[in-house]
Parts: C-alpha cells; sequence; structure tokens
C-alpha cells in the first residue's frame, strides 16, 4: 500500500477532530485529550453515541461483506475511512475476495499518519490511501482512477462521511459526480446521522459538536433517501444501521441515529 498526498501535515491537538472522537468512542487509543473531552460529553448528553459508533462500524463490516460475497464487485472506494480499527473494509473485502482493489479516502492528517502503518492487504490485493476532501469528488476519481477501472463495477461507502458535509457544501453534487463515474452494477453503501428517532438527544449532540467547532447536519428518512436517487436499494432499504441485516448482530434495544443503506446502479 502506499499513501499519496502530503507527507507531513499539522495534527491540531487543540481541537476535537470528527475521526479521533469516532476512534474514542470505539475504544481506541489514536485521540487526544481534547478528543475525549467531548465525545465524554457528548456521551453523557446522549448515552447512545458510542452505541451508535459501534452499531455503524459494524454496518461497515456486514456491507462490505454482504457486497463481496454476493455481486461480484471486486473494487472498493472508501471516502471517509476514519483511523483504522481492525477488522477494517480492506481485510473484510480481501478475505472474501484476495485480490480485491481498495482506495481508501479521507482528509484528516491523523488518519494518513496512521494509514502507512495499518493500512496493509493481501499480496494478491491492492490497498492504496489517498488524502482528499470529498467536497472535491472529481479530485478523488481521478486519483483514484490509478487503482481503480471505473470501467468495472465500484463499491462506493460513505459510512458516517455526509453528516460532516451540508447540504450547502454539496453533499448532493459530491454524491452525484461520484455516483455518475460509477458503472452499472456498482454500489453505494451510505450511513449519516438522523434526529428522526431521538430528536431531542441528538440535537443536543449537534449543539456540543459545534461548541467544539465540529458542524453535524442531522437529515430525515426522505432526505436520506435523496442520495439514492436512480439506485435500486437493496433489502432492507434506509434503515438505522442496526437493523441493516443484523443476523447475529440484532440487538433489541432501539434504533441508533444513524440511517444506513445500500443502493445498486441498474445495468445498461
Ligand atoms: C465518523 S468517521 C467514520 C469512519 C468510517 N467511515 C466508519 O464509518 O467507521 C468520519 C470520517 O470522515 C472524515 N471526513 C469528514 N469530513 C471529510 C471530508 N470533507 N473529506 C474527507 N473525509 C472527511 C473524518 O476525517 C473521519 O475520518
Amino acid at each position: 500500500m502506499a499513501g499519496t498526498g502530503p507527507d507531513i501535515q499539522y495534527i491540531d491537538t487543540t481541537r476535537p477532530h470528527p475521526a479521533r472522537v469516532y476512534d474514542w468512542f470505539l475504544g481506541g487509543k489514536d485521540n487526544y485529550p481534547v478528543d475525549e473531552q467531548l465525545g465524554r460529553q457528548i456521551a453523557a448528553i446522549d448515552g447512545g453515541a458510542p452505541k451508535a459508533a459501534r452499531a455503524n462500524r459494524a454496518f461497515m463490516r456486514r456491507t462490505t461483506r454482504a457486497l463481496a460475497a454476493e455481486t461480484g464487485i471486486r473494487q472498493f472506494l472508501d471516502i471517509g475511512t476514519g483511523i483504522p480499527t481492525e477488522p477494517n473494509l480492506h481485510q473484510i473485502a480481501q478475505s472474501v475476495i484476495p485480490d480485491a482493489r481498495v482506495v481508501y479516502v479521507d482528509n484528516d492528517p491523523i488518519v494518513l499518519a496512521h494509514a502507512g502503518a495499518l493500512l496493509r492487504g493481501t499480496p494478491e490485493g491492492v490497498t492504496e490511501y489517498v488524502q482528499a476532501d470529498a467536497r472535491d469528488p472529481r479530485s478523488i476519481l481521478e486519483r483514484a482512477s490509478g487503482v481503480l477501472d471505473f470501467g468495472r463495477p465500484v463499491a462506493l461507502s460513505l459510512i458516517a462521511l455526509l453528516h460532516f458535509v451540508a447540504d450547502e457544501d454539496g453533499a448532493h453534487d459530491l454524491v452525484t459526480t461520484l455516483v455518475d463515474a460509477l458503472a452499472p452494477g456498482s454500489a453505494l453503501v451510505l450511513s449519516t446521522m438522523t434526529a428522526d428517532f431521538e430528536p431531542e438527544n441528538v440535537q443536543r449532540g449537534i449543539a456540543a459538536y459545534a461548541a467544539g467547532g465540529v458542524t453535524l447536519v442531522a437529515r430525515s428518512h426522505a432526505e436520506v433517501g435523496t442520495f439514492f436517487q436512480g439506485l435500486d436499494l437493496l433489502e432492507p432499504g434506509i434503515v438505522s444501521v442496526a437493523d441493516w441485516r443484523p443476523g447475529s448482530e440484532r440487538a433489541d434495544d432501539g434504533p441508533v441515529s444513524l440511517y444506513g443503506a445500500v443502493g445498486r446502479k441498474p445495468s445498461l
């Protein structure tokens, strides 16, 4: 695996960063006191937040496994990768398809700092890391095309990413640009925050993130549906991430505040 982009970037430890707060929720060690402080604050307001982070990670594992095992897709583009947490997406995909090709993308320098050490793939497969901003999708497509053949199906994952991109900052434009570039048979895997289930807790959490300098957007079921226009939703459609084909991971303690879904681009 190789990383691209600047070698050294400044890691700001004075302000919380989304990737590091998420790492703290998952029980990781790649976070700073300022991230833990905000994580604790959010968990005090919304006790379901750490559970939602774990359920989201499990959604990533189940959707990746399902796509690798059931669709014949052998290429993966994961934007908003986060700090590596085993098993990572490439490990799941390559455990099913050893020569799967995977490109990871994130804009946080701490993810870049960890990418080289942790994102190692199978000898047959390819795992690449690109440091880029999701709001510049054309640049991502260009840089990923060194590894991925966009003439063949790709699984594009935007997992727990879009709640960091407001509609006015181009959330729909970035999804449309990326999906338009994918071949028929490709898939879009998406999860994003919602206030549909626990409106008060989620709005208080959003306010705490905002006080920490992190802007978050909650979207309704109908708003999440607009990202899947022109795609065929796989069963069970747009549901709480905990309810997407949970299998043995099914929990009886209610939905978590993230919607998740998988859509396929129809064949021509
Ligand atoms: C909550 S983590 C999700 C990690 C992983 N996708 C998962 O679901 O387990 C969100 C990630 O999105 C990244 N991110 C946020 N805004 C971004 C942007 N505009 N461009 C690229 N990455 C972004 C953050 O740096 C962070 O690593």
